[in-house]
């Protein structure tokens, strides 16, 4: 059965929503499983640009059910207001369902979340500031609400509320300075979201089993990254979800046997927002070039991405976590200019002068290691109009087999500008079924 994860193989923004809205046409469930309004998704179509942080990149599509899953965490606010947007521009949200199950981000989820960073001064994670990791902490610690709650009795849900504010104000008030909750200004809050959110909430479990049932084309959608994996990454820079591919299960609830591939989206070189090491970082003209070519400003924050080299070390350790069965490459094109182009194939602890294959398991060890390097000329001319591989100029395809080679995964996908006519389709990712659909609404 096809279900497909898009997962962000590197530490975010790789371009999974141009990705996902390209194989979208195929699918009839696109799923996010994962993270909640910290990411920015960009998807541009025919010159127009789209911006997405919760509901699924593959709304431009009529008739596509779009889920918003068990594992993800939902601002309310936000959610609303990407929904209007899409509306005043005709786009429809007939088939968005939001499982019962999403925990939801509150005003003091989000105020904590600064405070937090404040608190950790220079040591601050750098975070999105949307209230993601307070909003996880309280699921684990299972004193979250949920979306389904918002559907309770009026007592029922004024209970919870009391539950909530009698566990969180000693935490609140005590070590945060802020104001403590009060049950009765939340329950005003949840009627509120009750009328935005309610007619999105359905039984998601029951519309996956029905999609397996039928066999029908299922897309994952991953938010963030692999490196930013709460479990895999570079703990503790990293998010409070687990957007790598086992995330996709527990964050939509299909079972591991329901998936068929796993798709890892990767840029042709790496980006990083927030702070955490990064060892194949650029300080100079190459990477100002990468930062001005490839746009690298945030989605949702606006922060400068920082930029850098290829690191095929963490990619292969991202591949080996996800186990990918190909690799979607992502703008190619920005490389158009440069004269040379590096991959980084090892590190080298500047310590002990020890050349080190494996991804570190800790930061401390990770911040010794200093890239080892392989050089490529690059190509003259733009690469943004080619359409097959074949017409790839000799020096890319140089660049990109080598790649390949050093993640041990092949390329499925090769994209050369933002736009969705923009890619070059090296295999067929999702098969067509009967229910494909070329319309674009
Ligand atoms: P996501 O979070 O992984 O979906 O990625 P973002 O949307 O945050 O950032 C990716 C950015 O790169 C967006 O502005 C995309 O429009 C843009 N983009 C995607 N693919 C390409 C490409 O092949 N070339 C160029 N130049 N831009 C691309
Ligand atoms: P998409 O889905 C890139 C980063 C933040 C910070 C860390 C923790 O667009 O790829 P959080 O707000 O999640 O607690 O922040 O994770 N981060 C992202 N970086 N793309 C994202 O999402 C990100 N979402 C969070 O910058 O370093
Ligand atoms: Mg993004």
């Amino acid at each position: 059965m096809p279900a497909v994860v898009i997962v962000g193989a590197q530490w975010g923004d790789e371009g999974k929503a141009k990705i996902i809205d390209l194989l979208a046409e195929r699918a009839q469930y696109i799923i996010r499983y994962q993270g909640g309004c910290n990411a920015g998704h960009t998807v541009v179509r025919g010159g127009e640009t789209f911006k997405f942080h919760l509901v699924p990149s593959g709304v431009l599509y009529p008739g596509k059910s779009c889920i918003i899953g068990p594992g993800t965490v939902i601002y309310p606010d936000v959610l609303h207001e990407e929904i209007q947007k899409l509306k005043e521009r005709n786009i429809s949200v007939d088939r968005l369902f939001i499982s019962p199950r999403a925990h939801l981000t509150l005003p003091y989820h989000v105020e904590l979340d600064g405070r937090k960073e404040e608190l950790l001064g220079e040591g601050k994670i750098g975070t999105t500031r949307r209230g993601i990791g307070p909003t996880y902490e309280d699921k684990v610690g299972r004193i979250g609400l949920r979306a389904g709650d918002l559907l309770l009795s009026d007592d029922l849900l004024l209970q919870r509320l009391t539950m909530i504010a009698d566990q969180k104000n000693p935490i609140l008030v005590g070590a945060f300075n802020m104001e403590p909750l009060d049950p009765r200004e939340l329950f005003t809050l949840c009627e509120y979201y009750r009328t935005i959110m309610g007619p999105y909430i359905a039984d998601t479990d029951e519309i996956l089993a029905d999609a397996v049932e039928q066999d029908d084309n299922i897309l994952l959608e991953g938010a963030q990254g692999t490196m930013l994996d709460l479990d895999h990454g570079t703990y503790p820079f990293v998010t409070s979800s687990n957007p790598t591919a086992g995330g996709a299960c527990t964050g939509s609830g299909l079972g591991p046997k329901a998936i068929s591939r796993v798709i890892g989206i990767t840029k042709a070189y790496t980006t990083r927002v927030g702070s955490g090491p990064f060892p194949t970082e650029l300080f100079d003209e190459s990477g100002q070039h990468l930062a001005k070519v490839g746009a690298e400003f945030g989605t949702t924050t606006g922060r400068a991405r920082r930029c850098g080299w290829f690191d095929a070390v963490a990619m292969r350790y991202s591949a080996r976590i996800n186990g990918l069965d190909g690799l979607a490459i992502t703008k190619l094109d920005v490389f158009d200019g440069l004269e040379e182009l590096r991959l980084c194939t090892a590190y080298r602890n500047r310590q002990t002068g020890e050349v080190v294959q494996q991804f570190p398991s800790h930061i401390e060890i990770l911040e010794h290691m200093e890239p080892i390097y392989e050089s490529f000329p690059a190509w003259q001319g733009s690469v943004s109009h080619i359409r097959q591989y074949e017409d790839l100029p000799n020096e890319a395809k140089i660049y990109l087999n080598r790649l390949s080679e050093l993640v041990k995964t092949p390329i499925s996908i090769i994209s050369v500008g933002p736009d969705r006519e923009q890619t070059i389709m090296v295999e067929e990712v999702l098969p067509h079924n009967a229910k494909s659909s070329c319309l674009v609404s």
